[in-house]
């Protein structure tokens, strides 16, 4: 028995499927889906008994052929959710389940068409990383396990159903569209991805369009128009883009994550349409996981780092190789600059008596991924990346990322295949670095190298005091930098000073919003309160979300429980229960 996910049911030992053909119904008065997944195993499969993971799924009937075969259904984990072991005949290469999901699948938000732009028609969206797509399809749900799929949806006619896939061919059937999609590529299951809505589509480049809602469809063009040179700039780092195409989805306001990087097809928060390009570093990012963490995958949550330690880095290559002011070098400093101070917050304040969650290579078993998120395989994988490159030198290490991605392509990774990999390319480099004091100990190491620019300078000389003329011209990035180094030293005669110089309050641009709200919060400026609940009710992204909810509860427990208890009903099933701990 081998079951190496500590968050799967999977057995390596036992027939693996490689391929899923789904065809499902998607029924918005029952919220639910019913589903067919056939599971097809790699050769060889000899049958016998299969694992599978599930959650809150009603199984109908499995069979192997025209026969029904044995299956039984574990007790429910509270992390993993069920096992359902079926009994394979040593014949059968393929297995059929029919199953249903429920209203509660905690992949899939339904929404009401009050909850989205056009106000017109309900929307659905599937979010399965890190282990949700259990609770779409039984599958084995680790990305070990890669799959390529084909999937036939049908939906009432006049919505559009997208998937992170290939479409194939739409039809017509009275009151319902039927919608054939394919994924030739083997992916992890996480990466299996949809939504369904009043959704259209403007072209960015030969190889990209964005897909919105119609009222944000144009001020989406113009806030993504530099994907295409995102991509080229993408395939200078990493060798050619290995999906064919990269779509942008502009997700309803409730979707929980800023970008989801599901290949051919990128889910993005609409809180990215600033109106002024200042925000498409999270394309920057999505794109780079085209690379890092789609074509090579953790191999689990324990080694998580691995994905977006590489696509922060990756991300700020591409935004210093495209121009300012959102673009070049100095941008792209400031960035790093921003994710330093994330860090030094994590390790401070979230994790200060869990010093332990501050390593990159974690230990997850009985923990729920969802709950162990932080930022601190983010920017601290970026630092350990960031202090190779000094070592080596960005020659020797652009050489390096074209070799890992030719030697992990279409495959999954471990920290400590990660550094067998290293130890071979450049010898000796990970002692001379001290990696153990990235990958096994916590806090910041001192050898991480810090970003430079005079501009990063400018802005920290101003901490903490109203700044002076020079801050007229402050990108978004650099008020942002500015806000997050001030947030425990603000007073509520600065934070007065501020908001009348500079309407921080009525920023449009969120990420000045949010960091200042939360400021303002803690410095007890009063304005700043009705407006947080006003952004509270409008947005589901956890980023904003946490931050905000921990601000006011510091103010007032019962308010913000009060607030989250009439709000929750419209945040992701996600976002929900990491709020509920939060504020417990
Ligand atoms: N893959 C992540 C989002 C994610 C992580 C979903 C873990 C579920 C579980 C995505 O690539 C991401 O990191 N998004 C960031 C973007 C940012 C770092 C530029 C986000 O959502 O804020
Ligand atoms: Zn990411």
């Amino acid at each position: 028995m081998a079951r190496l996910d500590p968050h799967s049911y999977y057995d390596s030992e036992q027939p693996r499927v490689e391929r899923l053909s789904l065809i499902a119904r998607i029924d918005f008065d029952r919220r639910i889906l019913d589903g067919t997944a056939t599971l097809h195993f790699a050769p060889g499969a000899h049958g016998g008994t299969i694992d599978l993971d599930t959650r809150d799924l009603t199984i109908l009937k499995v069979t192997a052929g025209d026969a029904a075969i044995a299956h039984q259904l574990s007790e429910k984990d509270p992390i993993l959710g069920t096992r359902l072991r079926v009994q394979a005949p040593a014949s059968a290469n393929s297995i059929t389940i029919e199953y249903r999901t429920s209203p509660e699948s905690t992949a899939l938000q339904w929404l009401t068409a009050e909850q989205t732009f056009g106000g017109e028609h309900p929307f659905l969206f599937s979010q399965c990383q890190a282990i949700h797509a259990r609770s779409v399809v039984p599958l084995q749900d680790t990305p070990r396990a890669r799959l390529r799929y084909d999937a036939t949806i049908t939906v009432p006619a006049h919505l559009k159903v997208l998937m992170a896939a290939a479409q194939l061919g739409e039809e017509m059937r009275g009151s319902e569209k039927i919608s054939r999609f394919e994924m030739n590529q083997p992916i992890p299951p996480y990466l299996l991805a949809f939504a369904v809505g009043d959704l259209v589509s403007r072209e960015l480049g030969p190889r990209s369009r964005v897909w919105a809602e119609p009222k944000v469809a144009d001020k989406a063009a113009w806030e993504f128009a530099d994907v295409d040179t995102m991509l080229t700039i993408g395939e200078k780092l990493f060798g050619e883009y290995p999906w064919e195409r990269f779509d942008v989805l502009v997700m309803p306001r409730s979707f929980p994550y800023g970008g989801m990087e599901n290949p051919r097809l990128t889910f993005v928060t609409p809180t990215l349409l600033a109106g002024d390009r200042s925000l498409t570093n999270v394309i920057a990012h999505e794109l780079a996981h085209s690379w890092t963490g789609n074509l090579i995958t953790n191999a689990d949550a324990e080694h998580f780092w691995l994905n977006e330690g590489w696509t922060v880095f990756a991300e700020r290559r591409i935004l210093e190789a495209l121009s300012p002011p959102h673009g070049g070098k100095e941008a792209s400093a400031i960035d790093a600059a921003l994710g330093r101070r994330t860090l030094e917050r994590a390790v401070t304040g979230q994790f200060k008596d869990h010093p332990e969650l501050t390593c990159l290579r974690t230990h997850l078993t009985g923990v729920d991924p969802d709950e162990a998120f932080s930022e601190v395989p983010y920017e601290k994988g970026y630092l350990f990346l960031r202090t190779i490159e000094e070592a080596v030198g960005r020659t020797r290490f652009d050489a390096l990322i074209h070799a890992y991605v030719d030697r992990f392509r279409f495959g999954t990774i471990t920290t400590e295949e990660f550094c067998a990999f290293m130890e071979r390319e450049l010898p000796g480099v990970l002692m001379q670095i001290h990696s153990a004091r990235f990958l096994d100990q916590p806090g910041i190491p001192d050898n991480a190298p810090r970003a430079e620019s005079s501009r990063i300078d400018a802005v920290e000389s101003t901490v903490g005091k109203l700044p002076g003329a020079t801050a007229s011209g402050w990108t978004p990035a650099e008020w942002q930098l500015y806000l997050e180094q001030s947030v425990d030293r603000a007073t509520p005669e600065l934070c007065r000073a501020l908001d009348e110089k500079y309407a921080l309050t009525q920023s449009g641009n969120y990420e000045i919003l949010v960091s200042w709200l939360e400021l303002a919060l803690r410095a007890g400026h009063a304005p700043a309160v009705a407006r947080t609940e006003e952004v509270l009710a409008q947005v589901g992204r956890m980023k904003y979300l946490k931050p905000l909810y921990q601000a006011l509860h510091v103010r007032s427990p019962e308010r913000a429980r009060a607030l989250f208890a009439r709000l929750r009903g419209g945040y992701h099933p996600i976002a929900q229960v990491v709020l509920e701990k939060a504020l417990a």
